[in-house]
């Protein structure tokens, strides 16, 4: 048996809750992977909302995206996650984070733990039961320790009727390696167990 490695599990989590028709959220969308492997799991009748700050990556992922003639599938939004309340309506089967900067770009532009938090939150609430959403946390970068406390911190105190939280590692990697953390709804807050 070989241990899945942290963004193959990723996918192997998105894909086992995102069907054909759903709604899915690229929160941090940088060159486009994660927007292009949700576009190809919502199908033609599904949704993908993608955010990113900057242009650069807005751009690289409508490319991506139109590389695979899949542009239809997808919005790409120049704006902050924290905004994606304003943007996506209805019920979202799974999304994605990945944290930090973007890969070839200005080491300088990262996500932070305070927005990164609001955008989980809103997108708990619009969180099918049983949907998920996958943090791949990458800290080793300046500002990324600050940024790992401050989401574990908060997901580590949700209420495990509503959300069940996991966190998949290899702990014996050495410089930093990305961890997971996925987080599943169970149950609305005030639901019944
Ligand atoms: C690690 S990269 C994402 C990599 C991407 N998943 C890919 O497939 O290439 C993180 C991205 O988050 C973006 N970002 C930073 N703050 C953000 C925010 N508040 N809202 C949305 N995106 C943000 C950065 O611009 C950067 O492109």
């Amino acid at each position: 048996m070989m241990l899945e490695r942290v963004l193959p599990y990723a996918k192997t989590l998105l894909s086992s809750v995102i069907t054909e028709g759903d709604t899915a959220v690229d929160a941090t969308a940088g060159n486009g992977h994660d927007t292009l492997f949700l576009a190809q799991l919502v199908g033609d009748s599904g949704a993908v909302y993608a955010f990113d700050i900057q242009q650069q990556a807005v751009d690289a992922t409508i490319g991506r995206l139109k590389e695979h003639g899949l542009e239809k599938r997808a919005h790409v939004i120049l704006d902050g996650h924290e905004h994606l309340s304003k943007y996506v309506h209805g019920e979202v089967a799974g999304a994605i984070f990945n944290l930090g900067y973007l890969p070839g770009g200005n080491h300088d532009i990262i996500t932070k733990g305070e927005t990164t938090i609001s955008a989980i939150q809103q997108l708990l609430s619009k969180l099918k039961i049983g949907g998920i959403i996958v943090l791949v946390i990458y800290h080793g970068h300046e500002g990324g320790k600050e940024e790992k406390d401050a989401v574990i911190e908060y997901v580590s105190h949700l209420p495990q009727k509503y959300v069940h939280v996991l966190r998949y590692e290899f702990i014996n990697q050495k410089n930093d390696p990305p961890f997971l953390i996925a987080l599943e709804k169970m149950n609305r807050v005030g639901g019944s167990d």
